[in-house]
């Protein structure tokens, strides 16, 4: 097993607690929770991202949101570029990729998986991803590498990750976003026989549902948010398997967004280590209860309970942290 002094370990990411990850997401995640079933998806959105925000400047960190809640004239907090952290010029220099709330609409309508998740890595290991859709497929651990491929059809790839498996097509369950985009991915699906299986939102919790033999789940496939692909490529770097990701234009104004985070290849089929690379941490806090994590309680007596996962690439650790709350608000 690696430790956190192997090559790979990063000590700029040594000096920042990973624990205090923990308590980054804990914070969103409890602010979240008030607005579940609200029918509010913003007021939900923003005190997540303002419990983020603050819990980020209580840390020793020269912090830099590289994805974040949008650009600067767009987003008024946590926006791409701010700067977060109690040490800015003197503390290790982090890059962050977060989301304070993902799954606005499944809190408004305390539907299933919606998570508070953040990557942090040393400056410029993880992918500046323009706020575009991203094509992005994704198989758990345990696969020969290459098993899959965005150049290749539906039905190459489903095939390929069934042989791998030693299993048939039509064993073989895919993870997809319920979006009309989709009707033609789903239909060639069911063609195969797959089983597929329709979430209303939460890719970074789709994708990461493949790591995880439970779920069932053997590939995710379809388009999403290209900051939430950088996300999940974070989790995949810590525990395992492939993800490939191709960003989506619509428009010449996309097109600019890309240019101006200094991407050239616009066509670029991204790996994981293109989007997530050295070493970096991944952690998340179930708002809503989830494949991957139990979402936040409020119970008698003001007692409040969490649970969160956070993961390290350099030794490949994976926490489960159940957290009871006594003073949350
Ligand atoms: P939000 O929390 O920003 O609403 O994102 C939820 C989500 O489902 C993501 O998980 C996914 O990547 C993206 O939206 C898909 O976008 P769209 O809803 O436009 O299909």
């Amino acid at each position: 097993m690696q430790t956190s002094t192997s090559p790979e370990a990063s000590h700029v990411l040594d000096r920042v607690l990973v624990l205090e990850m923990v308590r980054v997401t804990e914070a969103a995640a409890i602010a979240a929770s008030k607005l579940i079933g609200r029918g509010d998806e913003k007021a939900a959105d923003a005190a997540a991202v303002e419990a983020m925000r603050t819990a980020f400047n209580d840390l020793y960190m020269d912090g830099t949101v590289v994805i974040g809640e949008g650009e600067r004239d767009e987003a008024p907090m946590l926006y791409i570029g701010e700067k977060v952290g109690n040490a800015i010029g003197k503390g290790p220099k982090i890059d962050i990729a977060l989301d304070p709330l993902e799954g606005t609409t499944i809190t408004a309508k305390a539907g299933p998986n919606a998570l508070a998740v953040l990557a942090i890595a040393e400056e410029g290991c993880l992918l500046n991803a323009p706020d575009v859709y991203m094509d992005k497929i994704a198989v758990g651990p345990g696969y020969p590498a290459g098993v899959i491929d965005l150049d290749k059809s539906v039905k190459e790839n489903v095939e390929a990750v069934a042989r791998a498996k030693g299993v048939k097509p039509d064993e073989i369950i895919v993870c997809v976003l319920d979006r009309p985009r989709h009707a033609d991915l789903i239909a060639q699906l069911r063609d195969l026989g797959c089983g597929v299986q329709l979430i209303p939102d939460g890719d970074v919790a789709g994708v990461i549902a493949t790591t995880d033999e439970d779920t069932t789940i053997d590939i995710y496939m379809g388009s999403g948010g290209a900051p939430e692909g950088v996300l999940a490529a974070a989790a995949l770097r810590c525990v395992g398997g492939q993800f490939k990701g191709r960003l989506l234009f619509r428009n010449d104004d996309e097109r600019g967004r890309a240019h101006k985070w200094g991407i050239e290849d616009l066509n670029k089929q991204y790996d994981l280590t293109d989007l997530a690379k050295g070493d970096c941490i991944f952690a998340a806090t179930g708002v809503t209860d989830g494949s991957l994590l139990d979402g936040v309680k409020r119970l008698r007596g003001g007692l409040v309970t969490t649970e969160s996962v956070v993961m390290r690439a350099s030794s490949g650790t994976v926490r489960w942290i159940k957290g009871e709350h006594r003073k949350a608000g």
